[in-house]
């Protein structure tokens, strides 16, 4: 599926370094996500780290999109995992925000899909990364200091582990250099 997020949405991302992006709006971030999103394959694994309303679900809503998914999506904080059925592959959504330690991510359903079916991407999920796979990429969303109190910009940092990880950072900085200039 093609990228169809709009030029206003990509005036509000920046490639500020390598795997290093500024965000201005909701709708920047889902267009990284939507970049993304089209570089995913089967078994991809995603881990998005940062605070209460950084955008790790914004960005979410961005691969949905590229993937074809038609449903909303919103962070599954109390089911812990929802499923979006793909065009081109299925989105395996989960919310560990309420799990307390590694023997739960087996409950939580995670172990079984996270790097076997479909795009997995993990809210939450940096204190549990090493136990879900060491094929990952890892997104840390956070905020700028607040002047004035006007909405922060965000930062995204993107970091590959394992090869595919590596892979798909290379990939995905290439997309964002492309699209941003
Ligand atoms: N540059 C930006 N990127 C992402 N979200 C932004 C940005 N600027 C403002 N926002 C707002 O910040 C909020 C981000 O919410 P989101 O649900 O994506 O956070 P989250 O990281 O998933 O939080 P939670 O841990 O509670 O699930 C939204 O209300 C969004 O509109
Ligand atoms: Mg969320």
């Amino acid at each position: 599926m093609g990228v169809t997020c709009d030029d206003t949405a990509m005036d509000g991302l920046t490639r500020t370094g390598e795997g290093r992006y500024a965000s201005t709006s909701a709708e920047a971030t889902q267009a990284l996500g939507e970049l993304l999103g089209a570089l995913l394959g089967e078994g991809d694994l995603v881990i998005l780290t940062g605070d209460l309303g950084a955008g790790k679900t914004q960005l979410t809503k961005g691969v949905a999109r590229a993937l074809g998914c038609t449903d909303d999506v919103t962070s599954p904080t109390f089911n812990i995992m929802a499923v979006h059925r793909g065009e081109t592959l299925d989105l395996y959504h989960f919310d560990l925000y309420r799990l307390d330690n590694a023997d739960q991510l087996g409950d939580a359903g995670v172990l079984d899909v996270a790097g076997v079916e479909g795009a997995s991407l993990v809210e939450w999920g940096e204190a549990f990364a090493d136990d879900l796979g060491d094929e990952r990429l890892d997104v840390a969303i956070s905020r700028a200091p607040v002047e004035g109190g006007a909405e922060p910009a965000r930062t995204v940092e993107v970091r590959g582990a394992g090869v595919r990880g590596a892979e798909l950072a290379a990939a995905l900085d290439a997309a964002v250099a492309g699209s941003v200039g």
